[in-house]
């Protein structure tokens, strides 16, 4: 298995992937929209015998240090096909994915996803930081946020805006 940035050719396997995944249209409707409007995102694949198994992507969130906005990178959202979860394909793909924002000088991933599954990578309850979601009803432990770069320094705090593509599906 293989984890690559998604190409063009991929686009398709990605909406079909999403759509069984979360047995729905909104999260692969969310990732076509961002890619034709957003240049910053980054878009994984995992790959088996040429098949797109599973998806990730990660797109920029800005928050505040006092005065000035902070990006960062929101994690969202991620997909694997069904016959293949429970293997570590998603597992691998949010290394990979963290690997290449750590690269790249990204300061914090934030994500809203299943607290039982995010924290083995180093995600943190966001709250603990004062950060929080721009969305009512989050539940407090599943929005979460894994820091790049000292949080100290960064200084961080307040709501974690998403692009606004994602305020429909939430
Ligand atoms: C969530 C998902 C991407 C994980 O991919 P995966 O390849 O199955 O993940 P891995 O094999 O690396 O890790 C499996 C772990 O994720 C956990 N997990 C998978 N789906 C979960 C869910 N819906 N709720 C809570 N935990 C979940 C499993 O319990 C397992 O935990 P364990 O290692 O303690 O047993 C995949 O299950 C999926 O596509 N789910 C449907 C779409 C979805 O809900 N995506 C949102 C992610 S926030």
């Amino acid at each position: 298995m293989e984890i690559r940035p998604e190409t063009d050719k991929d686009y398709v396997a990605i909406k079909a992937l999403n759509d069984l995944a979360f047995r729905g249209e909104a999260e692969g409707s969310i990732v076509d929209k961002i890619r034709s409007s957003c240049e910053e995102v980054i878009s994984l694949v995992a790959v088996e015998e040429g098949e797109v198994i599973g998806h990730i992507l990660f797109t920029p969130v800005a928050t505040m240090s006092g005065e000035d906005q902070v990006f960062g990178m929101g994690l969202a959202p991620m997909a694997v096909l069904p016959d293949y979860q429970n293997r570590g394909v998603g597992s691998l793909l949010v290394k990979e994915g963290v690997r290449i924002l750590n690269e790249i000088g990204c300061p914090f991933v934030v994500v809203l996803g299943h607290p039982n599954f995010y924290p083995r990578f180093g995600f943190e309850k966001a709250s603990s930081y004062a950060l929080r979601a721009e969305w009512d009803g989050v539940p407090d432990e599943a929005f979460m946020v894994l820091f790049l770069k000292e949080p100290q320094e960064l200084n961080v705090s307040g709501v974690v805006k998403f692009r606004a593509e994602f305020n429909k599906a939430v």
